[in-house]
């Protein structure tokens, strides 16, 4: 793909997806720091990247900590001399499933949603926006979901914080999109990712496959993929845009 060589890319969240793009950004010559919650896991991410001959590192962060978000932005400065992208894509997952409804859901599963998935994204921005200026511009991409805009019986807060991801996605296209600035979204539909492909029961897996148009799930390559698209320079027109890669789950007119 044209125009990642040497970019240097910010990837907030480094699970599944994460690391999916973390490689495919890497192997495209881009210049890749990432952070994640579990530290040792954006370590030895980066151990490998590395090992494939590819420039990474990775440290541990808290997306929902100004100071933690700051020191993962510093770093990305400090080892390679600026940022021109950023992946925003933690979220935390252990409390989805206990995301019930308006009525049942804990106060405390609500505000941990919001905390990673929404404050978390917004400090990202706020971290990123100064060094993406400093470069003459760049790209941030978001991870929403399809959950943003299928309408669910379930999930209110996971729901809740991906509208507001595209909200916050608007707010930076429009506000900056005449400095250079790029800002979209990827919303991927159900991607089967390794803690998935040993729990995820057989019968909910052929449920799930019935929503999706295509002849497959989801695999973590496939946001990558568009990540990488969106980071580069091939999508330099694309702004203030929400991309579902879900095997048409969603159609729209
Ligand atoms: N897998 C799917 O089916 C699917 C579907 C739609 C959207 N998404 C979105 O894609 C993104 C990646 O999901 P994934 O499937 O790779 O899940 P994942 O759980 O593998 O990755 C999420 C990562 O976020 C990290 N994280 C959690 N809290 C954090 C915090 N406070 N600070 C920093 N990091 C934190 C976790 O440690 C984990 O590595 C998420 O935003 C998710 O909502 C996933």
């Amino acid at each position: 793909m044209h125009g990642l060589e040497d970019k240097v890319v910010v990837v907030a969240g480094g699970g599944a997806i994460g690391s999916a793009t973390v490689h495919r950004l890497a192997d495209a010559g881009a210049r890749v720091v990432v952070g994640d919650l579990n530290g040792e896991h954006a370590e030895s991410l980066a151990d490998a990247v590395r090992e494939s001959g590819g420039h990474c590192i990775g440290m541990g962060f808290d997306i929902a900590d100004e100071a933690s978000v700051r020191a993962l932005v510093d770093a990305a400065v400090e080892e390679y001399g600026g940022i021109d992208a950023m992946h925003v894509n933690a979220a935390d997952l252990q409390v989805v499933n206990q995301d019930s409804d308006v009525l049942s859901e804990p106060l405390a599963v609500f505000d941990q949603t919001l905390r990673v998935s929404l404050r978390g994204h917004f400090l990202c921005t706020r971290a990123v926006l100064p060094e993406l200026l400093r470069r003459g511009g760049g790209s941030i991409v978001y991870t929403s979901s399809v959950a943003a805009a299928v309408g669910e019986p379930v999930r209110p807060a996971y729901a809740m914080a991906k509208a507001g991801i595209e909200a916050l996605m608007r707010h930076v296209a429009s506000g900056w999109g005449k400095q250079r600035i790029r800002a979209n979204a990827v919303a991927p539909g159900l991607v089967i990712t390794p803690a998935m492909a040993t729990g995820l029961p057989e019968e909910a897996r052929k449920h799930a496959l019935k929503s999706v148009r295509s002849a497959r799930l989801g695999k973590p390559g496939d946001i990558a993929s568009m990540v990488a698209f969106l980071v580069s320079d091939e999508s330099e027109w694309i702004n203030g845009q929400v991309y579902s890669v879900d095997g048409g789950t969603l159609l729209r007119l």
